[in-house]
């Protein structure tokens, strides 16, 4: 017998950088936002060591946390269990969000199981960094207190965003507190990092202040929440933060982020079966940028030209306005990235900047004089890279938004991408030309 009425169930899209993080997702996550195909956007890895950009007329946002559909009135914005939440940086942007004329108040849920970064998981993360800086292994984080909060997590001792609403919440956060001073002061003793007590001070009555306003928003059982929603055929887009390449497990480990950056992950960060995922976006530049430690193969090796293409892509991080370190477009780790995370569709951002007569593209690695035939596991290993070569294309194609008007050099270029990735599935879907919200064209249908 057939069910009257049944609503068709909703599915959940993902996007995920498939590079070092910086592809340029906030933008077109918010573009994608723009079509009514999605009611909701949720993170569901990764902390405020992200920084999305998102153009609004003449103004630039950065998100480091909140959602990147918070200039779409009708969507709503989710942090899910997997994201460790910096409570300062949450209620600063949900200020700023409100001063550029959105009240996300009453569309932002945040999940009572995501756990919460403690005001000192930033000093211990500088302490880490401080040890290993010693022994030439730094990974060059973002000082978001992302590795100490995960670790807290898998120890069992992080405390919940949950927590915040229950009455030993106070208590516990004490105990947790007295456990992180006494990792500084072993920081101290044993490899001579600097405790600031004025510093410390200074983040606690931050942290207060936030904990307070934490309180106040819609902490629920997100989980849930969006299952209810896709019950009720509702879609939803699944916002990565960093990147494919960053991913603790299948990036160059130690020179990673501390979480799961792959799609599989969405279900684990949001509670939702797998069955509910549909399409994997994934977003590259045109050529790559990487931040922090670790070999990075495609770099280019004219430091002049890396200088260039720093400049007019505005290459510096931002969340720590770090100078990213720029390279070609590194095809052997694409296809790496595109198999691990099944994406099916690419948004290729940055087309507009190419700046010599010529671009590079990297398409395999060397190590001891051989050509490497898998993915390696010490990106340390590469010692040297197989390029080819094509012409470039200038500033021809900066803000274009009709394919028509692609230069022909540039469309030689996507071509080529495209057939060194044909035998996967995937379609280059969008091109970008530029920061603003329609420097772009759509490719491929
Ligand atoms: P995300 O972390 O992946 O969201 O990327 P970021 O926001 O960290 O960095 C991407 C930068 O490139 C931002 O400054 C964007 O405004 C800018 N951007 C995005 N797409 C394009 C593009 O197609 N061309 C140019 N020139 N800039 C772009
Ligand atoms: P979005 O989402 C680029 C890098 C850091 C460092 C490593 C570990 O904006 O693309 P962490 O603070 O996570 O412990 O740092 O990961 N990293 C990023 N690089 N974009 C990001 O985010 C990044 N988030 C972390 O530079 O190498
Ligand atoms: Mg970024």
């Amino acid at each position: 017998m057939k069910a009257k009425n049944k609503v068709k169930s909703g599915f959940i899209d993902v996007v995920v950088g498939l590079q070092w993080g910086d592809e340029g997702k906030g933008k077109n996550i918010d573009e994608l936002l723009s079509h009514g195909a999605y009611t909701g956007v949720a993170r569901f890895h990764g902390g405020a060591n992200a920084g999305h950009t998102i153009k609004l007329g003449d103004k630039t946002f950065v998100g480091h946390i909140v959602p990147s559909g918070c200039f779409h009135k009708n969507i709503e914005l989710y942090i899910g269990n997997g994201v460790v939440v910096d409570a300062v940086s949450l209620i600063k942007e949900k200020n700023e969000i409100k001063n550029l004329g959105f009240d996300i108040t009453k569309r932002l849920y945040v999940s009572n199981r995501a756990k919460l970064v403690s005001h000192l998981h930033p000093f211990l993360d500088q302490a880490d960094e401080y040890r290993r800086n010693k022994l030439g292994t730094k990974v060059g984080t973002t000082s978001r207190g992302i590795g100490p909060a995960y670790s807290d997590v898998r120890a069992r001792r992080a405390l919940l965003v949950g927590d915040v609403l229950s009455p030993d919440f106070a208590e516990k956060e004490v105990t947790l507190s007295e456990f992180h001073m006494n990792l500084l002061n072993m920081y101290q003793d044993k490899y001579g990092f600097e405790i600031n007590l004025g510093k410390i001070k200074e983040a606690k009555e931050k942290w207060d202040d936030a904990i307070k306003e934490l309180r106040k928003l819609q902490i629920c059982d997100l989980s849930l929440l969006i299952q209810s929603r896709l019950s009720k055929g509702k879609n939803i887009l699944a916002e990565g933060a960093q990147a494919i390449m960053l991913d603790i497990d299948f990036g160059d480990y130690p020179n990673v982020t501390s979480s799961n950056t792959l799609p599989a992950n969405v279900c684990l960060g949001l509670g939702v079966p797998h069955t509910m995922l549909r399409d994997v976006y994934g977003v590259i530049k045109a050529y790559t940028t990487k931040v922090g430690g670790g070999n990075f193969p495609s770099r280019m090796k004219d430091q002049t030209l890396e200088k260039a293409f720093q400049d007019a892509g505005h290459e510096f991080g931002a969340t720590t306005g770090r100078p990213r370190m720029c390279g070609w477009l590194d095809l052997f780790a694409l296809r790496h990235a595109i198999v691990l995370s099944g994406a099916n569709k690419i948004f290729i951002n940055k087309a507009d900047i190419c700046l010599s007569d010529k671009i590079k593209v990297v398409t395999g690695y060397k190590s001891k004089g051989k050509i490497v035939k898998e993915f390696p596991l010490y990106l340390s290993d590469v010692a040297d890279v197989i390029t080819e070569e094509m012409p470039g294309w200038g500033d021809a194609n900066y803000g274009i938004n009709k394919k028509q008007k692609t230069s022909k050099e540039l469309s030689s270029y996507l071509k080529y991408i495209k057939g060194k990735l044909s035998d996967l599935n995937v379609k280059i879907i969008s091109v970008g030309t530029g920061p603003d919200r329609d420097h772009f064209f759509n490719w491929e249908k």
